[in-house]
C-alpha cells in the first residue's frame, strides 16, 4: 500500500503570554516531535483525551496551523515548503469533516450549495457535470434528492454530518480528516454515520486521518491507532494488537473506559481512573510527561522522556517499563 500521507518529527508550538517580564517569551508545544504514516485506503486513528493535540496535529497536515519543524508529505510532496499556489491545490486535495455540524455549515445556503461549493472554489467542470456531481453525492451519503433544497436547520443532526461529508468528498481529495464527526450525535446516530463512513472507504476507497477522544469510536473505525498525551504519541500500533495488548498505562486506563461487547470479559473489566491532572503545558516536566498519573512511575520516569520504540510486530509504545 502506498503512503498518502508520512509525518515526520512534526512540532507545532504556540507563543503564549505568561508572567516574567514583558520580554520573556513562553511556548506550548501542542505537537512534539510526532511522526505518523497514513496508507492508501486505510484509516488511521489518533485517540487522547482533550488538549493532547490531536486537532493541531490535523491542522498542520493541512498546513491550516503553522508547523515549527518536522516535515509533512502528501504523496511524497513535502507541503510545508509549498508556495501559495500549491497551498491551494492541497486545500483539494485535504478534507476536513468537522465535530458540529451545526456550526460547519452556512446556515444561509442551501443543502445543495454547501456541497457543491468546493467544486465551485477549486475545480473547473462545467455547471452540468458539478450539478450530476452534487447528486451523486447526495445519493451517496444517503440524502435525497429533494433536499438538496433545505436550508441547514431542515435537517437533524446526523443528516447535517451527511452534508459535510458530502462536502468533504466533493473534490475527491486523497486524504480525509474526520476530527470527533460524532461526538456532537446521539449515540444511535453515532453508529449510522461511521457505517457510512466505512461504507463510503470500501466503495470509493478512502483514506481516513480519524480523530477521536473515544477508543471505544475508533474500535470498529480504524486499522491503526495512535494514542496522544501532551502532544506526545505514545503509544501506536494496529488496532487488534492494541485493543488486545494494550501497554502504556495511559491506553489501558483508556480502553478500560471502553465497554465491550463479550459478556465474560465484561464481567471482569475494571475501570482504571487516571488520577490527578494534565502537567501545565507551558511548564512541562522533565521525564515522562504521563508520570504525575502514573501508577506504576519509578525515579527513572521522572528524569527521562521515554522514546516511542517498536517490538518486533512493529506494536510502539513510549515508557520505561514496557519491553
Ligand atoms: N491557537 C492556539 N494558541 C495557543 N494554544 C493553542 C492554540 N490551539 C491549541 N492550543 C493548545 O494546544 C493544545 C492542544 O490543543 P488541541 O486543540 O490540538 O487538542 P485536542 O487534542 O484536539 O483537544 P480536544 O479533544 O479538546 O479537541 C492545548 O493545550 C490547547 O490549549
Ligand atoms: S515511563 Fe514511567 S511514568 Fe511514563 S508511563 Fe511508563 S511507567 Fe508511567
Ligand atoms: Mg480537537
Amino acid at each position: 500500500m502506498s503512503e498518502v500521507l508520512n509525518v515526520k518529527n512534526l512540532t507545532v508550538r504556540f507563543e503564549v503570554k505568561r508572567g516574567g517580564g514583558w520580554n520573556k517569551k513562553s511556548y506550548l508545544y501542542a505537537v512534539d516531535d510526532v511522526s505518523f504514516t497514513v496508507k492508501k485506503g486505510e484509516t488511521l486513528a489518533i485517540v487522547g483525551e482533550s488538549g493532547s493535540g490531536k486537532t493541531t496535529a490535523a491542522l498542520a497536515v493541512a498546513r491550516l496551523v503553522q508547523s515549527h519543524s518536522g516535515k509533512v508529505e502528501l504523496q511524497g510532496q513535502d507541503i510545508l515548503q509549498e508556495g501559495s499556489e500549491a497551498l491551494r491545490q492541497i486545500r483539494q486535495r485535504v478534507q476536513f469533516i468537522f465535530q458540529d455540524p451545526y456550526s460547519s455549515l452556512n446556515p444561509r445556503k442551501r443543502a445543495e450549495s454547501i456541497v457543491r461549493e468546493p467544486l465551485d472554489n477549486l475545480s473547473k467542470k462545467t455547471e452540468k457535470k458539478k450539478t450530476e456531481i452534487v447528486a451523486d453525492l447526495f445519493e451517496a451519503v444517503g440524502l435525497r434528492p429533494e433536499q438538496q433544497r433545505l436550508f441547514p436547520h431542515q435537517f437533524s443532526g446526523g443528516q447535517r454530518q451527511r452534508i459535510g461529508i458530502a462536502r468533504a468528498l466533493a473534490t475527491q481529495p486523497e486524504l480525509i480528516i474526520c476530527d470527533e464527526p460524532v461526538s456532537a450525535l446521539d449515540v444511535a446516530v453515532q453508529a449510522q454515520i461511521l457505517n457510512l463512513l466505512r461504507k463510503l472507504q470500501k466503495d470509493f476507497g478512502l483514506t481516513y486521518l480519524f480523530i477521536s477522544h473515544d477508543l471505544g469510536v475508533v474500535q470498529h473505525m480504524s486499522d491503526r491507532i495512535a494514542v496522544m498525551y501532551m502532544g506526545k504519541i505514545v503509544e501506536h500500533g494496529d488496532r487488534l494488537s492494541l485493543f488486545s495488548n494494550p501497554r502504556h498505562p495511559y491506553t489501558q486506563a483508556l480502553l478500560s473506559a471502553v465497554p465491550t461487547i463479550d459478556r465474560k470479559k465484561r464481567a471482569k473489566q475494571k475501570r482504571i481512573l487516571i488520577p490527578g491532572e494534565p502537567p501545565d503545558p507551558v511548564n512541562l516536566p522533565a521525564g515522562c510527561r504521563f508520570a504525575n498519573r502514573c501508577a506504576i512511575a519509578q525515579d527513572i520516569c521522572r528524569s527521562a522522556d521515554p522514546i516511542l520504540k517498536p517490538d518486533i510486530t512493529g506494536h510502539e509504545t513510549a515508557c520505561h517499563f514496557v519491553e
